[in-house]
């Protein structure tokens, strides 16, 4: 595992990443509601102010602050005293996003990220940027010089986005955003013998390699966890292979590799 790694210190998604996020860089993580794309950002904040010293910054365009609090408290991670100890900024913004309120935002972070020595940030979420323009060339070009804006800070960021599937394959009508980001994680539910269980795929990391495979996670008491492989535990595989890999496709819209 290599050193110069952002960690995200998630058990089993640094490994995925062959040691971590690649620094100064942007990554989507994307699913649809309740796949814990909130909780995962949250703890790439958290671990990285508590376990490497390096400060963070949130913005949030969640309509309910206390509640973002709440779900960080639930898991152990108390935000409050994160921000009085000025390692970490929760930034809370309106869900209705103009352009100008971006741009004051973008404003926001660089100040703080300077003052703070902010090395991490997390954007929760950038579904809301739709709202910014119906021009899709304009909103590319916003999206973009946002992105940049938080590498040229020097920070690694997180930039969650609601995917409106339930189960199955979708299609994302712009998907400006996957292409302008370094790093790309799917989270989907899948079907399994008739239980839904929640499913992790790295579908890039730009200048890096990392694992391939689809793997399950699981919502702990402190936070994520991301099992070995799908197929080993709790003998997921003793039905058909086949089937399964069906099952991965119809979840991924992609072939596995
Ligand atoms: N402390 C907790 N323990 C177990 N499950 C939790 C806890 N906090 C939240 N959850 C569950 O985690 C799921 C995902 O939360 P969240 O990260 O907000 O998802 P997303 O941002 O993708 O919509 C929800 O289904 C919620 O019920
Ligand atoms: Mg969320």
């Amino acid at each position: 595992m290599s050193s110069d790694r952002v960690k995200t210190g998630i058990k089993g998604l640094d490994e995925m990443l062959l040691g971590g996020l690649l620094p100064q860089t942007a990554n989507l993580v994307e699913g649809p509601p309740g796949t814990c794309k909130s909780t995962l950002g949250m703890q790439f904040i958290y671990n990285g102010i508590r376990t490497y010293n390096e400060p963070g910054l949130i913005v949030t365009f969640e309509e309910f602050p206390q509640q973002y609090y709440r779900d960080a408290e639930s898991f152990g991670w108390d935000f409050r005293q994160l921000e009085r100890e000025g390692k970490l900024r929760v930034i809370m913004t309106s869900p209705e996003v103009s352009r100008a309120d971006l741009e004051s935002v973008g404003g926001t972070i660089e100040t703080l990220a300077r003052e703070m020595g902010a090395r991490r940030i997390l954007v929760d979420s950038v579904s809301h940027f739709d709202q910014i323009t119906e021009d899709p060339v304009e909103l590319r070009a916003v999206v973009y010089s946002f992105v940049n804006s938080l590498k040229r800070e020097g920070m690694t960021s997180i930039l969650t986005r609601e995917s409106p599937v339930l189960l199955g394959a979708d299609e994302a009508e712009d998907n400006t955003i996957g292409f302008v980001v370094d790093g790309y994680i799917l989270l989907r539910y899948v079907e399994i013998e008739s239980a839904i269980r929640k499913a992790l795929l790295v579908l890039k990391l730009r200048g890096s390699d990392h694992a391939k495979d689809i793997r399950q996670y699981e919502i702990t008491p402190q936070g994520i966890e991301i099992m070995s492989r799908f197929e080993g535990r709790e003998g997921i595989m003793s039905g058909s292979p086949r089937r399964m890999a069906d099952v991965f496709v119809e979840a991924f819209g992609k072939p596995l590799r």
